[in-house]
């Protein structure tokens, strides 16, 4: 990946000028994810198909001996030092990204795990950001791994820290996530996607080191205002969507259903808009479903094909698609070395995947690039996946 390394010594140094000398600080890192399929799936009770990358947030952290807590990122340095305390555990505006360490804490606190102390946190992460990749899960799996290791809240499993984050994130910051960010960052193995399923939590490994071809991420570096309110649109969308088909059929989500079966009861759905959200929720599953399905069998043609179609339903029926992404998509599809191209993640901006040809990366990033700056104006940004491990306490350096 094109990403900036990070550098620990500088961090340590950075710590050691912010917070003053004193005890070396642990160190820790939580990574993004990609999703390969399976999109707006997580909160349907769905498959979703992520992994975690190598690039992620990285903390060091230290106790202190009162009660406050005390935040500091080198993305952020302009902001400098935020202050808070174990005894006002609440949101704000002018807490900014520390909003998301700070639900993480309260949330802990929430389940009776209430670190005793206080703590200095010096945070740098090259997740780009907005670029949809998983930058606050990231974030939030960091903190939970944090505090686990230096208090020693040893019960909790790396998915209690992924529910921990999305619990903080829904209900410290407003943002009614699923679960696949968080899991993807606790829970992401070497060289492997995670297939899980949202209703069970029940996973499993798949390799996905593709002998001919690479997974490349690109970055439109756009990003479209109201995110995050038109996130939670589609979730309530589904929800009444789901609540419609309940009167006609026994399911508890609309991961429960097949093709077939949502066709047989889609108008028990009134609002035309709630039906389409419900089909792509349903058809998306089934596809996911169906892209593991194609892997297994190395049947990379049909995983691209699934990929395709996942795109076309996120653009017209999910609606969450933006112009400058459907440019990079619509590029991705007419180059050849391309088996399938889409949106990944909650949309509107940020990033497509891709599955392209090893021997055609290069032309790939050449050509789409230039193309993609004519029409839009501006450049995009390519990163070729590596796939790496879930969230982990760094060994001193
Ligand atoms: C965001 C959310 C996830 C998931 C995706 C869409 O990344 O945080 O929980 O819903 O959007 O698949």
């Amino acid at each position: 990946m094109a990403e900036r390394d990070v550098n620990l010594e500088l961090m340590y140094s950075e710590f050691d000028k912010m917070y003053g000398e004193g005890p070396r600080p642990r160190a820790y890192f939580a990574p993004g994810r990609v999703n390969l399929i399976g999109e707006h799936t997580d909160y349907n009770g769905g498959h979703v198909f992520p992994c975690a990358l190598t690039i992620g947030t990285y903390g060091l952290a230290r106790k202190r001996t009162d009660r406050q807590i005390r935040f500091y990122s080198l993305n952020f340095s302009r902001a400098g030092m935020l202050t808070s305390s174990l005894d006002d555990l609440t949101p704000s505006a002018e807490a900014g990204w520390t909003n998301y360490p700070k639900g993480v804490v309260w949330a802990f606190d929430g389940r009776g795990f209430k670190p005793d102390t206080g703590f200095d946190f010096l945070i740098w992460g090259n997740i780009p950001s907005g670029s949809g990749l998983s930058s606050s899960a990231s974030l939030e799996v960091l903190t939970g791994t944090m505090l686990r290791d230096m208090y020693g809240f040893d019960s909790l499993t790396n998915q209690d820290l992924a529910l921990i984050g999305q619990y903080s994130e829904n209900n410290f910051n407003g943002m009614n996530c699923g679960i696949m960010d968080q899991f993807a960052s606790a829970m992401g193995r070497k060289d492997c996607a995670i297939f899980l399923d949202t209703n069970t939590l029940e996973y499993k490994y798949a390799d996905i080191r593709l002998p001919d071809a690479r997974i490349v991420i690109t970055n439109s570096k756009v990003k479209h205002s109201l995110v995050n309110s038109a996130y939670n649109d589609r979730r309530r969308e589904c929800e009444q969507a789901l609540a419609d088909l309940q009167k006609v059929c026994d399911i508890r989500s609309l991961g429960d259903l097949t093709e077939e079966e949502f066709e047989a009861h889609k108008d028990a759905i009134t609002d035309e808009v709630c039906r389409r959200r419900a089909k792509h929720a349903v058809y998306e599953n089934r596809r996911t479903i169906r892209a593991v399905e194609a892997l297994q069998n190395q049947d990379l043609e049909e995983f691209g094909r699934l990929l395709n179609a996942s795109h076309v339903s996120l653009r017209d029926d999910y609606e969450v698609s933006c112009p400058e992404i459907d440019i990079l998509v619509d590029l991705a599809w007419a180059h050849p070395g391309v088996l399938g191209s889409r949106i990944t993640g909650g949309g509107f901006g940020g990033c497509t995947v891709s599955i392209v040809r090893n021997d055609e990366v290069d032309s790939f990033v050449r050509e789409i690039g230039a193309a993609y700056e004519k029409k839009v104006g501006h450049e995009a940004e390519f990163y070729v996946v590596d796939i790496g491990d879930g969230a982990h306490v760094l060994a001193d350096v």
